[in-house]
């Protein structure tokens, strides 16, 4: 019999629930108790933060974007914000607090679902004793030692349906559209969901880019009659010696290169440019079928995990089994998009500019 808890961190994706059912149900099902943290690791010092997750909580929840135990990205335990009399705010290491009370809940692990920064703080309690095993979520798929994140597919899903839309409406008015996805500083969404919907270039940040390269497909494009282009481009690229655009530098909010580049496309091609910012979009609404099968893969396997008492480590797919790596290795760096890999290749022998 074991008292086990789970809570998601850090920005939602898609199958956060899935995890969370089947989490719960794998364990339900060998005898065992299973608790929620609310807000990633909040719940642990508030009154009411921790939720019984049985049969029923968990029923239904599969298809559900979200998180029913709800996340934050301000819930790091070692540097907390913490609002002083006078109004000021600052950050106090509470990891201490936070081990206590887990332990004083009588719990004999954790499941932390989460991204890089939420699998960076796991990886740290878990270094202070807390038995921890972490799964990755993130639509940005950009966590190393795992084949896929989910999220990730059902975001390129929805971006390619949206370049899909995009094109019939630029080609009508012969107009350039930059449509901007997310990502942070890797560009999979851009690639997946630009091959995939057949955009003419696709900008990541992996291969900085050119603005005269960009303009040059475009114009190519018009001589032969193509009077209209589909620009991806991912959140994090940048120009050639220049920088990523934020739309808040201080808390480094990427954001914005679309509408930078479609001034500069516009100006330099004469052509009417339009830009797109698909922003959180990518990230509602319900998984599709391949991110619910990976979740609830994912949640079954950290069970068998705790079961077997390995802890530090983080659940990752590797085709075509589960498998589980040290949560060291996963947060050692962040997984980019090979540009000698065979999906930039795919997309150079389609024609595809990557601005270079
Ligand atoms: O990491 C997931 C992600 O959606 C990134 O693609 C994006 O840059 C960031 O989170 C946005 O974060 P927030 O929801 O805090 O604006």
């Amino acid at each position: 019999m074991k008292k086990i808890a789970i809570n998601t961190g850090g920005g939602d994706a898609q199958g956060l629930n899935a995890v969370i059912r089947a989490a719960t149900l794998s364990a339900i099902n060998r005898g065992w108790e299973v608790y929620g943290i609310r807000r990633a690791y909040q719940g642990l010092l508030e009154e009411g933060g921790i939720m019984p997750l049985t049969q029923d909580t968990v029923r239904g929840i599969t298809h559900v974007g979200g998180t029913i135990l709800g996340t934050t990205n301000r819930g790091n335990p070692f540097a907390m914000p913490v609002t002083l009399p006078d109004g000021t705010t600052k950050t106090v290491d509470r990891s201490a607090d936070v081990i206590t009370a887990f332990e004083e809940h009588g719990f004999d692990a954790l499941i932390a679902i989460g991204g890089d920064g939420s699998l960076t703080i796991a990886r740290d309690l878990a270094k202070q004793g807390l038995p921890v095993v972490g799964v990755p979520k993130t639509i940005d798929n950009d966590i190393e030692g795992t084949t896929l994140t989910f999220g990730f597919l059902t975001a390129v899903d929805i971006a390619t349906d949206a370049i899909d839309r995009l094109h019939s409406t630029a080609q009508a008015h012969e107009r350039v559209m930059v449509v901007e996805v997310m990502g942070r500083h890797a560009g999979w969404i851009a690639l997946f969901a630009g091959v995939a919907g057949t955009a003419d270039v696709i900008l990541i940040p992996e291969i900085p880019y050119r603005v005269d390269k960009v303009c040059q497909k475009v114009m190519e494009r018009e001589e032969r009659g193509r009077r209209f282009a589909i620009i991806v481009v991912a959140e994090g690229a940048y120009p050639v010696g220049g920088e990523p655009s934020f739309t808040d530098p201080e808390a480094q909010r990427l954001g914005g290169v679309g509408e930078v580049l479609a001034r500069q496309i516009g100006g330099a091609t004469g052509k009417e440019t339009r830009a797109l910012a698909l922003r959180h979009l990518q990230r509602g609404g319900s998984p599709n079928s391949y991110d619910r099968l990976i979740a609830l893969r994912f949640g079954a396997a950290a069970v068998r995990c705790v079961e077997q008492g390995e802890f530090g480590c983080m659940i990752a797919l590797d085709p075509p089994d589960v498998a589980s790596i040290p949560l060291e290795e996963a947060v050692a760096r962040q997984k980019l998009v090979p540009i000698d890999g065979d999906v930039v290749a795919t997309a150079r022998d389609l024609g595809v500019s990557f601005g270079d």
